[in-house]
C-alpha cells in the first residue's frame, strides 16, 4: 500500500494558525502519513495530494483571505479529494466549551468542496502580535494562547483514522 500524501495548508497573519497547521502535520506524520505543511499562498496545485486540510485565522468574523483564495483557486480538484477545514480562533476558552460553527464564507466552502468537517480551535494573541487592537487586548489581560495542543492532535489523529478507513 502506498503512503497517502496529505497537504496541510494555512492562512495565518501572525503565526498562530501556522502553529496549529504544523501540529496537525506532525500528528499526521506520527500516523505514517506523508504530510506536507504549506502557507495557503504557496499552494498552486493540490493534485499531488490524496487529502487536504486547510485552515485560516478569523479576523472580525472573516476567514483569512489567503485560505479562502486557496480554496477557490483549487476548487475543481479539492472537490474530488477528502477535505477538512479549520479556523483559529477565539482568544478565550469558548472553543473548548462548545462547538463554534464556521463563519458564512467557510460554510459556503464546506458546501462547494464537499468538505468532511470543520473545527474552530482557540487562537492566540500575544505581546508580539502587531496591531493596535491586539496590543490593547493584551494590555487589558485579554490576550493569551488558547491553542489546545491535545485537541489539535486528537483531531489530526481522527483525520488519519478516516483516511485509513477510506483506504
Ligand atoms: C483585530 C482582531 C480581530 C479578531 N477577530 C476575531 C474574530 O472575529 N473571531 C475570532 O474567533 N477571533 C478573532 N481574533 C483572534 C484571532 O483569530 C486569533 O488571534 C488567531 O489565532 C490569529 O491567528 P494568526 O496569527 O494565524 O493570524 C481577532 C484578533 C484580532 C487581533
Amino acid at each position: 500500500m502506498t503512503t497517502k500524501r496529505v497537504l496541510v495548508a494555512y492562512g495565518s497573519r501572525h503565526g498562530a494558525t501556522a502553529g496549529i497547521a504544523s501540529k496537525i502535520g506532525r500528528a499526521l506524520r506520527e500516523d505514517g502519513l506523508d504530510a506536507v505543511v504549506l502557507p495557503a499562498d504557496d499552494v498552486d496545485d493540490v493534485r499531488g495530494f490524496d487529502a487536504v486540510v486547510l485552515g485560516g485565522s478569523l479576523y472580525a468574523g472573516r476567514w483569512n483571505g489567503k485560505a479562502l483564495h486557496c480554496a477557490e483557486r483549487n476548487e475543481q480538484y479539492l472537490k474530488h479529494r477528502p477535505v477538512w477545514l479549520f479556523s483559529s480562533g477565539p482568544v478565550d476558552s469558548s472553543a473548548e466549551q462548545h462547538e463554534i460553527p464556521p463563519v458564512p464564507a467557510v460554510a459556503r466552502q464546506m458546501e462547494r468542496l464537499g468538505a468532511r468537517e470543520h473545527v474552530t480551535f482557540g487562537g492566540s494573541i500575544t505581546a508580539y502580535t502587531p496591531g493596535i487592537i491586539a496590543r490593547a487586548l493584551v494590555r487589558h489581560g485579554k490576550g493569551g494562547d488558547f491553542r489546545n495542543s491535545e485537541r489539535i492532535r486528537t483531531w489530526a489523529h481522527h483525520i488519519s483514522g478516516e483516511l485509513a478507513t477510506a483506504a
